[in-house]
């Protein structure tokens, strides 16, 4: 059987950073645990190039958009063969035989009746190149994916029939269970989707950077929907629509993705398969997010952590090691030196790094580096049976995508080698003449570490090659089989001395993310470590202090002209006695209701212009049936208060 697994194509419009390398890493350890059981495996990454957002990044760059699109791809396709990614194909949906399977790709679903031609009107983000129903605008104005402002566009657009999909697609989740994965994930999905689907806009006439359409429909004004473009280099990157030598790969084992892009992969890729009768992927799944010391990253804080830094600082394969550890797959985690350095040192240094230099060293004093398995059952058969029992857990927990279990259980090997060790202290058995049940203990630790450096390996490839390296044999689908399926023991070798593999990291070896500004609520001191939560909506006390929520008394208000919805208003904010924020409110309050009164504002929020005017917050409201309706506080409190 074949397996076939991908990680998202990520945008051209900035470096990779260590979010990109953590859902790179896990398919890469998938695909390398597949191959090592001998499976037939394509891997595949790349790049996603079209759409507005890179149009836009390549001008402010002054550069034209394919060099543009040329030298970010290259940046990911370096960072990639730098860490050793296995993928079999680096796709970028500027490919020649992408585009042409993408044009026949929408003329089948055309043909079968699935597009359409028709207007569109909406709010659209040019940021998650996504339009939103006004409904689903936070204030009538801003992008509920990620706050930024949207524009309204008109423009003649194909549409695709997503309403036609909707059951199909609740039947298909109620079928296949572990079609989201995790689990947890999987509500908002079936949530979403019982709230009624609109047909998808699939085209744009407002740009040109896109695929174009396919010359049977005639109709160059338009190009292609950038989402309907990537999600199909899945296909595509198997020869779809061209060549279609691979195309026995489909379908997909598993799409890995963030959370934020799951409803893409989970309903409008399904929805473009069901149409163009392809069969849907085994798996999508969709990991958290990170962030760094426990603040979200972004360019603008200055914060965003650089893989190739933490590589070049702590090692690839630490890092690799160190972001599969750390977080329970589909849960936020955060990435810190201090924890990143609490790992090396006391989990690869310590419990690892420091057994095979025992065994080497014991091996060179005891026996000239020989190693002999010849009495290990003899001495050692509760070792040998605890050992297996714990490879035999291993391929679960894989299975059920959970790479933090699965190191987890892989390191009770190494506490098991330890703890031989110390019990059966060889050195004093040496001096007792007891030489064959000394050596016995060496050599079932050197056994227990060869089976470990292969199960490890996909995690960890090059450490683990100087691993076996050291113990004289090669990691491969063979020795895996004999090892660990067929747990034989190793056969009679000499050790070979390699330099310690993981030094320890007395202080931290890259600068400390530049401080958030303070915010006038104190702050609960943040955790390290991610708390494993069940809920994955549930959020820590101090992610919510991260917004500073104010009293303000309401100084100036104005009606906005033209705008059905907005008033602009002057709150005193106590420090700030004029915070000019432009509010949504027009339907249910009148300028001269508010004034003199009081408001709960969001005082930390990012200012936006909202039809030409800047406002900087947002107030605090609830909105039902029967309107909306401003929270303020019970009794007058001095403005500036804080709430929370
Ligand atoms: N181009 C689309 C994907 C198309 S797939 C057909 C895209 N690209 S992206 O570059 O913005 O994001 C790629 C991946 O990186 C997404 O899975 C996203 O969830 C992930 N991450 C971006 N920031 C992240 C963190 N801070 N933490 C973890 N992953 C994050 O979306």
């Amino acid at each position: 059987m074949s397996k076939y697994i991908t990680t998202p194509i990520y945008y051209v419009n900035g470096e990779a950073h260590i979010g990109h390398a953590y859902t790179t890493f896990i398919a890469d350890t998938l695909a390398r645990y597949e191959r090592l059981k001998g499976e037939d495996t394509f891997f595949l990454t790349g790049t996603d190039e079209h759409g507005q957002k890179i149009e836009e990044s390549a001008a402010k760059n002054n550069k034209p958009t394919q060099q543009f699109a040329d030298e970010i791809s290259a940046t990911f396709k370096n960072l990639w063969d730098e860490f050793d990614i296995s993928y079999d194909k680096f796709i970028r949906t500027t490919d020649e035989d992408h585009m042409r399977g993408v044009q026949k790709a929408f003329e089948v679903m055309y043909e079968k009746g699935d597009i359409y031609k028709d207007f569109y009107e909406g709010h659209y983000c040019v940021s998650c190149e996504t339009f939103f129903p006004e409904t689903q605008l936070v204030d009538g104005e801003f992008c509920p994916d990620c706050g930024r402002s949207t524009n309204i566009v008109k423009e003649e657009s194909y549409f695709f029939r997503l309403s036609n999909y909707e059951d199909k697609l609740l039947k298909y989740y109620a079928e296949h269970e572990d079609f989201i994965m995790p689990r947890s994930r999987a509500n908002e999905v079936i949530n979403f989707v019982k709230g009624g689907l609109r047909d998808l806009s699939v085209t744009r006439t407002s740009f040109s950077w896109g695929v174009k359409m396919p010359s049977s429909l005639n109709d160059d004004k338009h190009v292609m929907y950038v989402w309907l473009d990537a999600l199909l280099n899945y296909i595509t990157a198997l020869g779809y629509g061209g060549d279609e030598a691979n195309m026995n790969y489909w379908p997909a084992d598993i799409h890995f993705v963030g959370k934020d892009i799951l409803r893409f992969h989970a309903i409008y890729w399904p929805a473009f398969l069901m149409s163009l009768d392809l069969p849907l992927p085994k798996h999508i799944g969709a990991h958290g997010w990170w962030t760094r010391d426990g603040e979200k990253m972004s360019k603008s804080k200055g914060n965003v952590v650089s893989p190739k830094e933490v590589a070049d600082a702590y090692g690839a394969e630490n890092l690799r090691y160190f972001m599969l550890r750390e977080v329970p797959f589909g849960q936020d985690g955060d990435f810190s030196q201090r924890a990143f350095i609490d790992r090396i040192n006391s989990e690869l240094s310590n419990d690892l790094g420091n057994l095979l230099n025992r065994i080497i060293g014991m091996s060179g004093k005891y026996s000239d580096f020989e190693i002999d398995s010849v009495d290990v059952v003899k001495y050692h058969s509760k070792e040998l049976e605890a050992m297996n029992a714990v490879l035999d857990s291993l391929d679960s927990f894989l299975e059920k995508l959970q790479p933090h279990r699965y190191l987890e259980e892989l390191w009770k090997l190494f506490a098991i080698g330890n703890g031989v060790i110390q019990e059966s202290e060889p050195w004093v058995k040496m001096k007792n003449g007891q030489k064959d049940e000394a050596l016995a203990t060496v050599a079932v630790v050197a056994n227990i570490l060869a089976k470990a450096a292969v199960m490890l390996h996909p995690v960890m490839p090059k450490t683990t090659n100087t691993i076996a390296d050291a113990l004289a044999f090669e990691i491969n689908t063979e020795s895996y089989k004999e090892l660990v399926v067929d747990k034989k023991l190793l056969k009679v070798f000499n050790i070979k001395k390699v330099p310690p593999l993981f030094p320890r990291v007395e202080e931290p070896l890259m600068q400390e993310a530049p401080k958030a500004e303070p915010t006038p609520i104190v702050k609960e001191e943040k955790k390290s470590k991610p708390v494993a939560q069940e809920d994955d909506n549930l959020i820590e006390i101090g992610q919510f202090f991260e917004t500073s929520l104010k009293v303000g008394t309401v100084v100036e208000a104005e009606e906005v002209p033209k705008s059905k919805k907005l008033l602009k208003l002057q709150i005193d904010l106590g420090e700030e006695s004029n915070r000019q924020v432009v509010a949504g409110i027009k339907e249910f309050y009148s300028p001269q209701d508010l004034i003199g009164t009081q408001v709960c504002v969001v005082a930390n929020l990012k200012p936006a212009k909202l039809m030409g005017m800047m406002s900087a917050g947002m107030l605090l409201a609830a909105k039902d049936e029967d309107g909306l309706c401003l929270i303020r506080p019970e009794k007058p409190k001095k403005a500036g208060t804080p709430v929370g």
